[in-house]
């Protein structure tokens, strides 16, 4: 796709956004753009557990909370993982074409239990299924009889170089009515293929003795969702379930027994960091909640990934981290920096096209800059512009239980493009190697609305276009 059709298409979309709000939405200030769209500020509340998604599927022991994760590096397996609630289901998944939609069958490779203080899960189930053709529908069913249930998927395509792909991307998403808002206007957008998901799903530790219950209603409202697309998770700090006072110190635990992801696939040591490859984007998910100094496994691991990114092969490289580098907002003042100094000089070096993070539960976008010349006695550790640099997006606006942060630092910092401090989701859409389209729709009384949109060139492929 050429420069210009990419323009065309935010030609487009920001008269749209222009007819549909005639009043002044934006402020300029010494940096970017801080929109003054003001949000409702109605306290956010988590759903009640008689809501309407958060009911589990009729027949007895009906497998719920159905979900696929990539399986392997190359996008040619899907794990499927499911709950049953009363005893252990049928491990069987039978899976297929169009054609014959039951012509394969898998087995779960493991059905575990956990307990969390007075909660105890349900059975999960993860199965996977390998040797899938790339670009291909599948149908798969779980359980039996009248209690079994049918879903489909579609297989990325073969990776490549300009191959298009499309993924959603969602942060800090919680169970309240604005989230699943932001849930309804991501699959009313129907272009997302895969969800890139920043971390801090289900808010369960925002409840007394962190109610895992919590975590088996989010199983459930995503579900329409990611029981037909992969969400490319990594964890946040709302994942860490970590509570001494209840007698429960295994961090991360109700997290990785639910929530599985291929991490072996790129010789990681922990689900908690991984990549996988998919279509023309090679994704690595980094854990803000890991040690990551010199010498720990996490940084080994990250320091032999870099260089194996073949951006002749997949030329997009996409960071996501749940505690942004760059922020502007008062909130979490600072508690991205020690990860900033630690890696930042690495996404410059192999330069990473965006970093994805939440967090902050608001919306900004970077410039290209880097802060990396510091080195204590010069003096020089302002952010710079930098072509070879990511854009750093923060995306915590899925509309949590904590609901928005509305305080901007100012004056806006020179390396903050757009912030707006809305609820919402974003589309990256991959035309080929050299240009992406990138959009984020607010949630703007039931509708999701553009709000800022920008035309990605990839850092490998691309010009030093900014
Ligand atoms: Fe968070």
């Amino acid at each position: 796709m050429s420069s210009s059709s990419c323009m065309d298409s935010l030609s487009l979309l920001v008269v749209s956004a222009f007819l549909l709000f005639p009043t002044a939405l934006f402020q300029l200030s010494n940096g970017g753009v801080t929109s003054s769209f003001i949000r409702k500020s109605e306290p956010s509340v988590d759903m009640p557990f008689d809501a309407d998604v958060f009911q589990p599927p009729p027949g007895y022991n009906a497998p719920q909370q159905v979900r696929i994760m990539q399986g392997d590096h190359e996008g040619k397996a899907v794990i499927v993982s499911w709950v049953t609630p009363s005893e252990p289901g049928p491990r069987i998944v039978f899976y297929g074409m169009a054609e014959e939609k039951r012509r394969y069958k898998a087995h779960a490779s493991s059905v575990t239990t956990y307990r969390f203080f007075d909660y105890s899960s349900g059975f999960i189930h993860h199965c996977l299924l390998k040797n899938l053709e790339h670009d291909t529908e599948y149908f798969y069913q779980i359980g039996i009889g009248e209690s079994s249930r049918q879903f489909s998927f579609k297989t990325p395509p073969a990776v490549g170089p300009d191959v298009p792909y499309t993924f959603g991307i969602i942060g800090d998403l919680g169970q309240t009515y604005d989230s699943n808002e932001t849930l309804s206007h991501y699959l009313a957008n129907q272009r997302g293929q895969a969800v890139l998901f920043v971390g801090d799903l289900s808010y369960a530790d925002d409840h007394p003795n962190h109610d895992n219950r919590r975590w088996d209603t989010f199983g459930r409202m995503i579900e329409r969702s990611i029981a037909y697309q992969p969400w490319i998770t990594t964890a946040g700090n709302h994942e860490i379930d970590f509570a001494p006072e209840i007698g429960e110190v295994a961090p991360f635990k109700p997290y990785k027994r639910r929530y599985r992801v291929p991490y072996k696939a790129s010789q990681s040591t922990s689900p908690l960091w991984y990549s996988v490859k998919r279509a023309s984007a090679y994704i690595i998910a980094l854990s803000s909640y890991s040690a990551y100094g010199k010498y720990t496994p996490q940084y080994q691991w990250l320091q032999n990934e870099l260089p194996k990114v073949n951006r002749t092969e997949t030329p997009w490289l996409i960071v996501l981290v749940h505690s942004p580098l760059y922020n502007s907002y008062n909130y979490h003042y600072m508690e991205g920096e020690t990860m900033r100094v630690q890696f930042e000089s690495w996404f410059v070096e192999y330069k990473v096209d965006l970093v994805l993070s939440g967090h902050v539960h608001a919306y900004e976008r970077s410039e290209r800059v880097s802060n990396i010349a510091y080195n204590i006695t010069n003096n020089d550790a302002t952010p710079i512009p930098d072509p070879s640099a990511p854009v750093y997006i923060t995306i915590g606006d899925g509309g949590n239980i904590e609901g928005l942060a509305t305080n901007f630092t100012e004056p806006q910092p020179s390396y903050s493009a757009y912030r707006e401090a809305s609820f919402g989701h974003a589309i990256l859409d991959i035309k080929n190697r050299t240009h992406a389209y990138y959009a984020w729709y607010r949630n703007h009384d039931g509708n999701a609305v553009l709000g800022d949109s920008v035309c990605f060139y990839n850092r490998y492929w691309g010009s030093n276009e900014r």
